[in-house]
């Protein structure tokens, strides 16, 4: 949402912050660089001796880790409405996604992650839940949700389904009997005396965090929009009966739970205390980023209501040996060490929006910065992620360009650790222009126009393109409940998969069959050449494959020399290349001189070594 927010506002922070970033020397880990370069070549010697091979700073091991599903899978997100509807009302739903799990599989992804699915108002889209344990119907009901569990289990394909802790609708009956004071509901949410809000905190949807309800008489907190009251984590019967919603998921046979906002589920108990100024000068006085968020935001509470819930998975994981996987939504970490703190308190993983927030003006040097600000930061244990799109944000090919999605997909499907997809990413969909006549993003509709045009996430959430008929093939009805883009009728997994063997589509499938070799799984990175334009990198496995991927992220053809980098090996084969436009003189099965290696902006190549 931040990117969202910061991006979608036109602002240049982050553009700013990667300039800057490229400057820097990279903060830690097995950086390839000149000053350390013969420590780094030292410790490489010592690393092979020992038959232990590095990656960020880490240390696997030769025989091969055992890794669990979600270590070896992409997972990929889908956002329910927009994927494949199957009743013609215009909205994606279950049985849209179950006819299209071939295709899933069709893309080697063996996990998918649905946004919320469950009974909503829908003013946030189900993100605002007024029953934890339906299905919205919308979307289907109980039934259908289990024939897309076996449906997905037949074709060896995980369930992840979206938990929204921090807050509920106000339409759940554990808000409307909160309101009446009925025990124990009366304490499930964050209340407050009558009067003035007891102190200044905001929404990060903007303006105050506290309102008033006319049945109780008293003002309740809410992190979101004024229909997404915060649940009380201080109240214990609360806390065990969301325990209960995830054992009543588990029982139906999910694999795992993607938490909502977590950085926002304690607030501090002393509510007289005010947040101070950020400091930040470029946001609107009831901006939430107007504030510092000492009492609302990543309290350590937080780390006990993990740790419950990692034990409840423990219960299920207990009972037939599979893991189930939790991962949390981390929006906000200046500090790395603030997201990373989510591995101790029991997660697998904290998303890492690291990649996410890059644009055009990140070359080089700054993607590097960004991939070991995960890689270099990790202790032993900790698995990598990394995530380049969401429903929160802007699509890649919009804040890269149509030229870097290739790019992209190459370097996230090659890099260590579980990359998360957003679907359509595949094909490098475009946001796709919603006007606010037809924008159905409440939290930006309900604020004017002008505030739509810069926060609404309606672009990035538009129908996938199917084919090129009617709707991209989205709906048979009439009406979609978002545009689908003008670009459907070329721009769509029947075109794409017909197509040479360049479409964005074909190269995801190769690259996600690629990530199967053992050193793409869990074998070492060092970086290779990586200047202005060039990020490189090898992945390897001591007795095994060795590969060189490298891209250019800038805005100037590269000719670069590759050799010294790889300690004089001179010829390599290319694997995978992105084929789009550009030099056009990589074919697959190349031999290459590595000691001179053209590549034009948005150009990459998967290059064998060994
Ligand atoms: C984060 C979700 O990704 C976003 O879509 C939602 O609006 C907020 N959390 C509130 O649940
Ligand atoms: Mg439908």
């Amino acid at each position: 949402m931040e990117t969202a927010m910061r991006q979608r506002g036109g602002r240049e922070k982050n553009a700013g912050h990667d300039a800057v970033s490229t400057r820097q020397p990279a903060p830690s880990g097995m950086v390839y660089h000149h000053r350390t370069k013969i420590i780094v070549l030292l410790l490489l010697l010592l690393a092979v001796l020992a038959r232990v091979f590095l990656w960020g700073g880490r240390v696997a091991e030769d025989p091969p880790p055992s890794l669990s599903w979600w270590q070896t899978t992409i997972i990929y997100q889908i956002y329910p409405r927009s994927y494949q509807d199957s009743d013609g009302d215009g909205v994606g739903d279950i049985r849209g996604i179950i006819q299209r799990l071939d295709y899933i599989r069709s893309l080697n992804v063996r996990a998918i992650w649905l946004s919320p699915i469950f009974r909503s108002p829908m003013r946030d889209f189900g993100y605002d839940i007024s029953n934890y344990t339906d299905i919205d119907p919308t979307f289907g009901n109980l039934e259908d949700f289990d024939n897309l569990i076996s449906a997905a289990h037949d074709r060896g394909i995980k369930v992840i389904l979206d938990f929204v802790p921090n807050h509920s609708s106000d339409l759940h009956p554990w808000f409307q009997l909160s309101r009446q004071g009925v025990a124990p509901y009366k304490d499930y949410y964050v209340w407050t005396s009558p009067g003035e809000p007891p102190n200044n905190w905001l929404s990060l949807f903007r303006g105050p965090a506290w309102t008033l309800d006319s049945v109780r008489g008293e003002l309740y907190y809410h992190a979101f929009m004024v229909q997404q009251p915060d649940l009380n984590w201080r109240c214990a019967q609360l806390v065990e009966e969301m325990n209960n919603v995830l054992r009543f998921w588990m029982s139906r046979g999910v694999d795992g739970f993607r938490v909502d906002a977590i950085q926002n589920m304690f607030e501090t108990e002393n509510l007289s205390l005010n947040e101070p100024p950020s400091g930040d000068p470029d946001v609107e006085k009831d901006s939430w980023y107007s504030l510092r968020h000492d009492y609302t935001f990543d309290l350590p509470e937080i780390g006990g209501a993990v740790r419950r819930w990692r034990d409840v998975l423990n219960e299920y994981e207990a009972l037939d040996g599979k893991a189930r996987y939790l991962v949390v939504e981390t929006l906000f970490d200046n500090d790395v060490s603030i997201r990373n703190q989510y591995y101790d308190y029991g997660a697998d993983m904290p998303f890492n929006f690291d990649l996410l927030r890059v644009n055009r003006s990140c070359g080089g040097h700054c993607i590097q910065h960004y991939v070991n600000r995960e890689l270099g930061h990790l202790s032993q244990g900790q698995w990598p992620n990394f995530v380049v799109g969401n429903h929160d944000n802007p699509r890649v090919a919009s804040k890269m360009g149509k030229d870097f999605v290739n790019a992209v997909n190459m370097l996230l499907l090659t890099l260590p650790g579980t990359p998360t997809t957003y679907y359509g990413e595949e094909l490098g969909m475009s946001d796709v222009h919603v006007s606010f006549d037809q924008g159905q993003d409440l939290q930006a509709k309900g604020q004017g126009e002008e505030y739509f045009r810069k926060y609404s996430r309606d672009a990035s959430r538009t129908p996938m393109q199917w084919n090129e008929g009617k709707h991209g093939g989205f709906t048979s009805g009439c009406v979609p409940w978002l545009p689908v883009s003008q670009t459907s009728s070329y721009e769509n997994v029947e075109s794409q998969t017909v197509s040479s063997q360049s479409s964005p589509l074909n190269l995801y499938r190769k690259l996600a069959v690629l990530r199967n070799e053992p050193c793409f799984q869990y074998g070492g990175l060092e970086y290779g050449v990586v200047n202005d334009n060039i990020f490189s990198y090898i992945r390897s496995t001591p007795a095994g494959e060795s590969y060189l991927v490298t891209i250019n992220f800038g805005h100037d053809v590269s000719i670069d020399n590759f050799a010294d980098a790889l300690n004089g090996v001179r010829l390599g084969e290319i694997t995978l290349t992105t084929g789009n436009l550009k030099s056009g003189k990589y074919h697959v099965g190349d031999k290459m001189d590595l000691y001179q290696l053209e590549l034009y902006p948005g150009e990459g190549l998967v290059i064998k070594l060994r």
